[in-house]
């Protein structure tokens, strides 16, 4: 996939199978027609293909809107998109790839391409797609890498691990270890980095691990302390508070400098339970909500916020 390709926002958000009905597609322009027509045959594509039914809906908004625009389409759309109503594969596995973009000079600095369960819950766990903190956290490492450069960093509840692998490929930590307490998230979690390190240039350590909050293996983590714990839309189930904020205390209390929570608003009685449970662990932080205009793969119907918690020794 060229530069050309991904300088088109349309067809980023295309490439991560952004919601049709977020996509404005009054922006369409005849040269995004013609590259959404190329990345169709494209290898990657081909290999790690998005979800059928999402190409139709999305071919079809936009034969819609050049029809509309009265707009000459070629005969090759019409055949693709009536190629796709007709195919009844939806059982994947189905990819999202997350193209990320340096601000300033519009420059595409790297690609990432994601499995995704295309339901929230999925075989018993939230871990197998990606979250809207997620990709926050995801964009949040271009723009702050100086946070994690030559650090050891662990992430808690990293799911699919597109968050993980953006920091592995667009910063430079000295060691990143990717945790969940889901197997088979941990399973997918492993054919993502798999996907991903054979193409992009990663210069640190990565690792794996089963890693649950309600048991700390403290054993191995006494002789290896994170400097940094990040962890994205891990704060949804008041009963997981305790155990959650039992896992950052004792990091913190072990050496770990601080920890970056990304958290969606969905529920604010819930978010503030989370900061209530935070104070009873002695846990002092400060918060942040992240701009409007994050990103241009970001969906942002709920605000999303940066918890940052300092360990009492710095
Ligand atoms: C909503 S998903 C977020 C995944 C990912 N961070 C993202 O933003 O896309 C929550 C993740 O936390 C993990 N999780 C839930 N409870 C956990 C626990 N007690 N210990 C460790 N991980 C847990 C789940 O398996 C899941 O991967």
């Amino acid at each position: 996939m060229s530069q050309k390709h991904l300088k088109s926002k349309f067809v980023r958000q295309f490439l991560c199978a952004t919601h049709v009905s977020t996509i404005d597609f009054d922006e369409l322009c005849e040269s995004d027609v013609s590259l959404i027509l190329d990345l169709l045959s494209h290898e990657i594509l081909q290999k790690y293909p998005l979800k059928v039914s999402y190409l139709a809906k999305f071919l079809k908004q936009l034969i819609n809107q050049m029809e509309k625009k009265e707009n000459e389409l070629c005969d090759e759309i019409y055949y693709k998109y009536i190629e796709l109503i007709q195919q009844d594969i939806n059982n994947g596995p189905f990819y999202k790839h997350y193209a990320f973009i340096i601000n300033e000079t519009n420059e595409v600095q790297s690609i990432l391409t994601i499995k995704e369960s295309t339901s929230f819950v999925c075989n018993g766990t939230t871990g197998l797609c990606t979250w809207q903190a997620g990709i926050a956290m995801a964009f949040w490492f271009i723009k702050n890498t100086e946070k994690i450069d030559g650090r050891f960093v662990l992430e808690l509840g990293c799911g699919t691990g597109l968050s993980g692998l953006s920091a592995c490929v667009n910063c430079k930590p000295r060691e990143y270890w990717f945790t969940d307490c889901h197997l088979a998230v941990l399973e997918s979690l492993k054919h993502n980095i798999e996907v991903n390190v054979t193409r992009n240039k990663i210069g640190c350590i990565i690792k794996t691990m089963q890693l649950s909050w309600d048991n700390i293996n403290d054993g191995l983590f006494l002789e290896n302390i994170p400097d940094v714990i990040l962890a994205a839309d891990v704060v949804y189930d008041v009963e997981m508070f305790d155990s959650l904020c039992q896992t950052l205390k004792w990091f913190l209390s072990n050496g770990t400098v601080e920890v970056y929570l990304f958290c969606t608003l969905r529920n604010h009685s819930t978010y503030r339970k989370f900061l209530e449970t935070l104070k009873c662990f002695h846990l002092n932080f400060n918060q942040d909500t992240i701009a409007n205009n994050y990103s241009d793969l970001l969906i942002q119907d709920c605000p999303i916020n940066v918890i940052n918690i300092k360990s009492n020794a710095t």
